[in-house]
């Protein structure tokens, strides 16, 4: 088979490269290792940008999202005994909006097929091949069959663990890393949120997230140390702890209810530099990965798909080869900053196992800083509702 270009990965950057694609007339297969209902199933943050309420829309497909999303013009920090609201509509005249990422993978995957974009599920044994040249080509199989793709460009749009990046030698890339000593510990039910907006707070027994799905669906974290075992964590510990965190006004209104899923994730910071080599550009997790205080993971991996998206029409549809080269300084210069946001919410919010009463000290200078000026907050919040692409 032969297409302009490969797309390796049916997670949200991939599907909506894809239709970015296939909306401006290029040609392209997306290839999965999983099936669609796996690629469901994964639990993920659910707060969009502005940037990804505009893909949507610009694609037609953000009906479901209007109608259940959920806008929201501030979130909160909590810092033990008060909220501290940043108005994001307030200060930046911009709202993000609260819609789970698996949904919004699920419109891009039930779109594909009206729209004309081929997905391939269940192809496995995926190799990229000759990505330094013009005619770079992926091999897999499906149903014990083996196939090639031959393409101009293969996009990796595999995640974190996929082979894209793999295939670009360390010679010619840098990796940047910041492991924290401590993961967070979700719980999703089916009982009404405890706050209308979000509530980040920094409590001495540790971090503490409320979030929603929906006005019926909450989502909650907790911080744990990294040896913790999910096992240990029964609902009513998690919420024992929840009604702590969060400070009295959130814990007064907590409705506990049992949960529908339960798990910790690691935090990491994590970027790969150059996003492109030779014929092969990386798009989402592929190339970084944020810790999810501030929800950047989708919304950085839909600015990457944004200029990707544009360098590989520049190429085939407005003979601009130049924009190829362009892509990965472009990407890399927004992906920077949404990982410095997420790395400073993150140090401001936790309390990690090596700070002593100075550290400490300067997380309390700085959350009543953010409490008394408006500058400070309005840096939060246009962090937040996300920069400029
Ligand atoms: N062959 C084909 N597909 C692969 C391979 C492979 N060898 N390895 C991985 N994949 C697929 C995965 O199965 C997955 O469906 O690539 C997809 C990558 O999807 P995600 O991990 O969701 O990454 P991305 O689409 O970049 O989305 C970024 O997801 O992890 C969150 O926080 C992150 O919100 C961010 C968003
Ligand atoms: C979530 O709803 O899962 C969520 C929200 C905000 C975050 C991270 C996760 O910063």
């Amino acid at each position: 088979m032969k297409t302009q270009v490969a797309i390796i990965g049916a997670g949200p950057s991939g599907l909506l490269l894809g239709h970015l694609l296939r909306a401006e007339g290029v040609d392209c297969v997306v290839l999965e290792r999983q099936t669609g209902d796996y690629v469901l199933s994964r639990i993920r943050a659910g707060v969009l940008e502005q940037i990804t309420v505009s893909l949507m829309e610009r694609l037609g497909l953000d009906a479901r999202m209007k109608a259940e999303g959920l806008p929201h013009d501030g979130f909160n920090l909590a810092d033990g005994e008060r909220l501290i609201r940043i108005d994001i509509a307030g200060l930046t005249g911009k709202q993000v909006m609260v819609y789970g990422q698996t949904e919004l993978t699920r419109d891009l995957m039930e779109a594909s097929e009206a729209r004309g974009l081929e997905v391939v599920y269940s192809a496995s044994d995926l190799a990229l091949h000759d990505v330094e040249s013009d005619a770079p080509y992926v091999t897999y199989t499906k149903d014990g069959a083996e196939h090639r793709v031959d393409a101009r460009f293969i996009v990796g749009c595999d995640g974190f663990h996929g082979p894209s990046r793999k295939s670009i030698p360390a010679s010619v890339s840098t990796e940047f890393e910041k492991v924290y000593p401590f993961g967070w510990l979700g719980i999703l039910s089916d009982v009404p949120p405890c706050n209308h907006e979000l509530i980040y707070a920094n409590h001495e027994r540790g971090f503490a997230l409320a979030s929603q799905r929906s006005h019926t669906r909450s989502r909650y974290y907790v911080d744990v140390p990294l040896t913790e075992k999910i096992e240990d964590w029964s609902d009513d510990r998690i919420w024992d702890e929840l009604a702590v965190r969060l400070g009295p006004e959130a814990a007064a209104n907590i409705t506990r209810g049992p949960s529908i899923e339960k798990s910790i994730a690691p935090l990491r910071s994590y970027i790969f530099a150059p996003m492109r080599f030779g014929s092969l550009l990386l798009c989402g997790d592929a190339a970084h990965i944020v810790p999810p205080t501030g929800a950047k993971g989708l919304n950085l991996a839909a600015s990457d798909v944004h200029y990707a998206a544009e360098a590989l029409t520049g190429f085939f549809a407005r003979n601009a080869p130049d924009s190829i080269i362009a892509y990965s300084d472009k990407a890399l210069a927004r992906v920077w900053k949404a990982e410095r946001f997420s790395w400073s919410l993150t140090k401001l919010m936790h309390r990690f196992p090596e700070d002593g009463p100075f550290e400490r000290a300067m997380q309390v200078a700085e959350l009543d800083y953010i409490s008394s000026s408006r500058a400070a907050q309005t840096a939060i919040a246009e962090n937040y509702v996300g920069l400029p692409a």
